[in-house]
């Protein structure tokens, strides 16, 4: 008997949560149901990440606390970046598990569930050429912000890092493809599109580039904004970059990582930039999109970290002036470069310049935000806030804004932006815009 509920519990990036709504689909074509939120599911799908810290460990413990009361547990299918990592080996750890499926391998979820109710215990993390994509089932519903997967894996190899070992080589979705994928989920209710990539602007297709698909999907009736997410500076284009100047429904934010401000750092890093090149392009972009939110991913504790070279960080954070950013305590992964590399951070300095970049990013956050106040500008509505009638939604600049109406999600309203905190802004309603 197939199951006939199912539960995807995604961890991690944005193109995890992307896999988890297109497995859900998957699932459903085969007729089964979400499992009301609370109930028990007959199948649990966990969707891993395995970018930091003890990954694997943890998706082993969140298999165990699966097993319910009575001693049965569900059908488990161990999805995601931890089983491309762990391939054959997470049937040896846990007998629990059911199946493992690479994120490569995702069209073949719902035979691998027959096959593992048949009690094989298959295991599938092949990393084909050919694209995954083209047994998803057609696009039927869709976020106010959806996203949408348009490139995957990477080449780059910074030292610390697992994702070209867990997603492989970087590899592009065909152009048409994409488009007819956001021609669907805008006519299923989407208003903006988050172009999703590891590298996505080292998206391209036949002499195209992530400019020119952009351009693209500008024309889409009915598409209000896109959105893509992450950049490496290497392959940020002067065309992407004209783009931001040109391109009205690309929205004024770029997710840029640096990583560390510290060029020795950056070296040890295998990054491609060093600070000053990076300073460079945010220049280039502030030329030809000034009021551009700008935000970024910074590792502390890289093997080898001075005092200095974390200053020199602080002082990249204070040069580009984030509207936000990300920062972890670098961790070591198994098999890649930097974790055979001597002189590891000890975890408590690690977690003092976490602190202090931290504080010093919240800093920027809040002045981005105070400098928005009293601007008119829209808002996409995305969720409904805490209390009655509040709404939640985002502006251009992706800052979360609270506001008092009656708009559902998917609206867009004129709001002025009267009041600011460290992580949300409130704004007022001014009239209703056409949605
Ligand atoms: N340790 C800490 N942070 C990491 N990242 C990637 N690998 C590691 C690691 N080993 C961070 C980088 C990257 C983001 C997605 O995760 O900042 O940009
Ligand atoms: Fe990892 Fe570097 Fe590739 Fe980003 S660019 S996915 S940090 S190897």
């Amino acid at each position: 008997m197939t199951p006939k509920t199912f539960r995807i519990k995604s961890f991690g990036c944005q193109m995890n949560v992307y896999d988890g709504e297109r497995m859900a689909e998957l699932l459903a074509a085969e007729g089964m149901a979400a499992a009301i939120d609370g109930s028990d599911a007959d199948l649990v799908v966990l969707n891993t990440c395995h970018i930091r810290e003890k990954a694997a460990e943890k998706a082993y413990s969140d298999v165990g606390r699966l097993r319910r009361e009575d001693g049965s547990k569900p059908l488990i299918a161990l999805a995601g970046c931890v089983a491309q990592a762990e391939g054959g080996e997470a049937m040896r750890r846990s007998p629990m598990i059911d199946l493992v499926v690479g994120p490569q391998a995702y069209h073949r979820l719902p035979a691998m569930v027959r096959e593992a109710m048949r009690g094989a215990r298959p295991v599938d993390t092949d990393m084909p050429a050919i694209s995954k994509f083209d047994d998803f089932p057609t696009r039927r519903r869709a976020n106010p912000s959806a996203f949408l997967t348009v490139q995957e894996g990477c080449d780059k190899f910074c030292t610390y890092c697992v994702v070209p070992y867990t997603r492989g080589a970087e590899i592009s979705r065909p152009f048409g493809d994409i488009v007819a994928e956001a021609h669907a989920l805008v006519d299923a209710g989407a208003k903006e599109i988050v172009l999703l990539g590891q590298n996505v602007n080292a998206w391209e297709d036949e002499g195209r580039g992530l400019a020119e698909l952009i351009r693209a999907l500008a024309r889409i009736d009915g598409l209000h904004r896109i959105r893509y997410t992450t950049s490496h500076p290497a392959d940020m284009t002067d065309a992407l970059i004209k783009a931001h100047g040109e391109v009205g429904k690309l929205m004024p934010y770029l997710h840029l990582p640096v990583q560390s401000g510290s060029n020795r750092i950056l070296k040890a890093m295998n990054r491609s930039h060093t600070a000053e090149t990076y300073l460079a392009i945010i220049e280039k972009i502030r030329a030809a999109r000034p009021d551009i939110a700008l935000s970024g991913d910074f590792i502390v504790g890289f093997p080898g970290e001075t005092d200095g070279d974390f200053e020199a960080t602080l002082r990249i954070v204070d040069a580009v002036g984030y509207s936000g950013a990300y920062s972890f305590k670098y961790s070591a992964r198994p098999g890649t470069p930097a974790a055979a590399m001597e002189d590891q951070i000890p975890r408590e300095l690690m977690d003092e310049r976490l602190q202090r970049l931290q504080k010093r990013i919240n800093a920027h956050q809040l002045a981005f935000n105070r400098l928005k106040l009293g601007l008119d500008t829209q808002i996409l509505i995305e969720r409904h806030g805490k209390h009655p009638g509040q709404m939640i939604g985002k502006s251009p600049w992706l800052q979360s804004v609270h506001v008092e109406t009656d708009a559902r999600p998917g609206e867009i309203v004129d709001v002025t932006l009267v009041a600011a905190g460290p992580n949300s802004v409130t704004g007022a309603l001014r009239r209703k815009a056409a949605a």
